[in-house]
């Protein structure tokens, strides 16, 4: 039988060159089990002579706890060493690709119409949505009894605190800030109380203002013109009517020819053949007076349009809510 010297200096010798947590389970059967050679040892102690039994009985209970540990520890060596190479990074790996949105259809085309005018010689500019009563009406020459101010269509937070009902009141904060020559486009949220097909509570303009020497009617027909063709394509003519709003003068609604059926009628035009897009005029002398400008020196042109709209013509939408309800079905298609 082995000594219990030659015992223990096997097992940490076998223990050392184990590679794997079952080798050094192994060893723990070979040395520690039921039939394992210490085992055998302890059991064999009753055969030796009464005057070795208590030296080789302490020896060995000595040893079997030391191996006890030793295995132990080893194996916790093997595991923590496994979940270091689990997390490993090997940086030399294609990176995973990171699933990408895209633009809501409505940025997008609000991007598009602000760089066509971008490149038409416009500046951006933006303004508030919660207004005051006197940008959003009162300096546009809108007056109290105005049916846009009606309770029915502008949300009030006070009684003269508004959400705005339209970005023209960037053009007062604007012609405030600067001397003329003024050329900028200005896009944003507006809110209205009124919701259906074809209207939702908040929605988007462009608000559009030019102010310069021997600014005339014949340069809003150009500027417009020139961003229809842009926006839709070269065939697509305009269409001027008199209409009437309180801060331009003349004023006029602008109507396209239908992109979708070219003229011919069909139900997106509901069977006229033009669709209208815009709000436009020559900006009404007394917002000149309001903002202090010179109207012997001065005039200039502002147009209107709705986002919402242009956008539904471009990809074919019909139903303004879609835009709102955040359906990824929908959104993905743009
Ligand atoms: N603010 C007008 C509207 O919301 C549109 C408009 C803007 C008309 C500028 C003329 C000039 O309906």
């Amino acid at each position: 039988m082995d000594s219990i010297g030659e015992i223990e200096a096997r097992a940490l010798q076998e223990l050392s060159a184990a590679s794997s947590k079952e080798e050094i389970k192994e060893l723990g059967v070979i040395y520690l089990g039921r039939k394992g050679k210490l085992t055998q040892f302890l059991r064999n102690i009753s055969s030796l002579p009464p005057e070795e039994k208590p030296e080789a009985g302490k020896k060995a209970n000595i040893l079997k706890k030391r191996l006890e540990k030793e295995f132990k520890a080893a194996v916790e060596r093997m595991e923590a060493e496994e979940i270091q190479y689990a997390d490993h990074i090997d940086v030399s790996l294609p990176g995973r690709p990171v699933p990408i949105g895209t633009l809501h259809p409505l940025t997008q085309i609000l991007r598009e119409i602000c760089s066509i005018f971008q490149k038409l010689g416009f500046d951006i500019a933006e303004g508030p949505e919660v207004e005051s009563d006197y940008y959003n009406f009162e300096a546009l020459n809108i007056p109290k009894n105005h049916p846009a101010r009606d309770m029915q269509d502008t949300f009030y937070i006070s009684e003269n605190i508004v959400l705005r009902t339209h970005t023209s009141p960037i053009q007062i904060r604007i012609m405030e800030k600067r001397t003329p020559p003024v050329r900028i486009v200005a896009p944003g949220k507006v809110y209205r109380c009124d919701s259906d097909i074809t209207h939702t509570p908040m929605f988007h303009q462009v608000e559009g203002l030019l102010v310069d020497k021997k600014i005339t009617f014949g340069d809003l027909k150009g500027i417009l013109t020139a961003f229809v063709q842009q926006m839709f394509d070269e065939q697509i003519s305009l269409r001027f009517r008199p209409s009437f709003f309180p801060f331009t003068e003349p004023s006029a609604e602008v109507d396209i020819l239908c992109v979708m059926c070219r003229g011919k009628g069909c139900r997106i035009c509901s069977q006229t053949g033009w669709l209208e897009v815009l709000g436009s005029g020559m900006v009404h002398p007394a917002v000149f007076e309001n903002v202090g400008y010179d109207t012997s020196k001065y005039t200039g042109f502002a147009f209107g349009m709705g986002v919402e709209r242009i956008t539904m013509l471009k990809f074919g939408i019909d139903d303004i809510r879609k835009f709102f309800e955040n359906d990824y079905r929908f959104l993905r298609q743009f």
